[in-house]
């Protein structure tokens, strides 16, 4: 830690160009000035800590109510670099593992570190595979839902119960309960995630098939009818693993942070993942598609398109699946997507929205509206439609975006358990309430008239069998 006037020692290159590797800071309210190191272009937070008036205070904390600028944890998991289009895992670019790997492949690269050599990817093939079935006490857990449940809400149950069936997983400790929470969620989270669908369709559960690929058995669990097996189109399930692989990471984003805080208290890992699944469920994190979609009926045909970029830049509508906090640039992702468009729809049913979107695409890639505040497709702009295509209903969205998430969960989650600077997330706040106050008697309080409570009561959702 730096301490008040303490000099740092520089770096070679920053000696020879006369510069330190510090940044130092005057405190105008006292004029004394402090050298902070500075590591990896970051300061420590608990570097201000000795930044007072008076020896008596806590010190000066840094303030960052979303972390928007915050680094929260060193990782070697992903790689983004908004303003020049990269994503890459582990070293590897996106767009060599969508061309060349498959997700199972993927979600070994981000959990241990390196691709699998053959004899690796058969085993960790083999494992997932054989962990796809779960307890069928989960199954009456999904029994007991409403018809209409969101199926968001089942999963993130789902997830939750899993930790009551395997509890030798609060052994966080352990490597080999940390690999065996691994391969059960990757496992088992397409077979809930099918179970979801299933229930809210009124279809009996379909159980996994090992024979079939990830990809495969999950749209297999999804469709299956009374077929004795289902086999998807080739082009759906090479597209859907793509998506799969699209999906499988993204750094500190809002459900990984979470991930990361409930496993910091030391849960086990099927609860700091239904954290994870939680926060995913929220509209402003997995829910873009699902407005794409919905943007993209409202427009309802290529020659609406102008009127509606028009009120986009009046501000009375937005451009969904456009722009993207970190990518100010095209989202790599969104050019990947693209180039499978086709497939898809050689294998489906045509859908005229696809038609909307591309003329959508193009005219707002020629605005300078659009170009000067670099909004360019992001990964939603696409997905939702080749999802639909799927016969995949809009509230299964955010589901298919939780199945290969999952794998990044597990893959934070385990580095979070080999670093060293891992402690119980605590975050500080600046207190903004009363003080000292003292306790009045009920009898003796007056105050406004108004009685606080709910709202008056909206009618109630029809009861199955009402
Ligand atoms: N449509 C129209 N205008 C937009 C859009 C959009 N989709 N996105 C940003 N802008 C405008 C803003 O109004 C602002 O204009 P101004 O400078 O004239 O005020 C300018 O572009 C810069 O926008 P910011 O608000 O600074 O962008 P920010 O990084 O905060 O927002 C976000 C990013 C939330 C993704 C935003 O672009 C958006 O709401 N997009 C639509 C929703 C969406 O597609 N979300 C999915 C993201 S990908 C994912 O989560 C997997």
């Amino acid at each position: 830690m730096a301490t008040e006037q303490q000099t740092q020692e520089a770096t070679p290159e920053a000696a020879s160009a006369g510069k330190s590797e510090s940044l130092t800071v005057t405190d105008n309210r006292t004029g004394k000035t402090y050298e902070l190191p500075i590591e990896d272009g970051t300061v420590r937070s608990m570097d201000l800590r000795q930044i007072k008036v008076d020896p008596d205070e806590f010190g000066m904390l840094a303030y960052d109510p979303a972390f928007t600028n915050t680094a929260s944890c060193r990782s070697s998991v992903t790689y983004i670099d908004g303003d020049a289009g990269i994503l890459e895992h582990r070293g590897y670019s996106i767009a060599q593992l969508c061309e060349n790997s498959t997700f199972l492949e993927v979600a070994y690269l981000l959990i241990f570190g390196e691709l699998p050599t053959g004899p690796q990817l058969d085993r960790w093939t083999f494992d997932i595979t054989h962990h796809t079935f779960v307890h069928e006490d989960l199954k009456h857990l999904f029994e007991g839902f409403r018809y209409d449940a969101h199926p968001m809400g089942m999963l993130l149950s789902g997830v939750g119960a899993l930790s009551t069936f395997y509890p030798d997983a609060k052994q966080i400790d352990d490597p080999e309960e940390r690999y065996m929470a691994a391969v059960r969620l990757i496992a088992k989270v397409p077979t809930l995630a099918a179970f979801s669908y299933r229930h809210n369709m009124g279809f009996p559960y379909a159980y996994p098939d090992n024979e079939l690929n990830y990809a495969e058995n999950f749209l297999s669990m999804m469709f299956k009818k009374t077929e004795a097996r289902h086999i998807p189109k080739e082009a759906l399930s090479k597209v859907l693993d793509v998506l799969f692989i699209l999906h499988a990471d993204h750094e500190q984003n809002c459900s990984t942070n979470a991930v990361r805080g409930v496993g910091s208290s030391g849960v086990d890992p099927y609860s700091a993942v239904a954290a994870g699944v939680a926060a995913l469920y929220g509209p402003l994190h997995g829910g873009a598609n699902e407005a794409v979609l919905k943007m993209l009926r409202r427009i309802g045909s290529p020659d609406e398109i102008p009127d509606f970029l028009e009120r986009v830049k009046q501000r009375e509508e937005k451009l969904m699946g456009f722009g993207h906090r970190v990518y100010k640039n095209y989202d790599p992702r969104a050019r990947i997507i693209q180039q499978h468009i086709d497939e898809v729809f050689e294998a489906t049913e045509y859908n005229p929205l696809v038609e909307i979107a591309r003329e959508l695409e193009k005219r707002a890639l020629d605005d300078d509206y659009f170009t000067s505040r670099k909004l360019y497709p992001n990964v939603d702009f696409y997905s939702g439609i080749i999802y639909e295509a799927m016969e995949i209903p809009t509230n299964m969205f955010t589901v298919l975006f939780t199945i290969p998430r999952t794998a990044g969960w597990v893959a934070q989650w385990m580095e979070m358990q080999e670093d060293p600077e891992t402690k119980i997330a605590r975050p500080r706040q600046i207190y903004t309430g009363a003080r000292d106050l003292t306790y009045t008697p009920v009898a003796e309080r007056e105050g406004p008239e108004k009685i606080v409570g709910p709202p008056a009561r909206r009618p109630k959702r029809p009861r199955r069998g009402a």
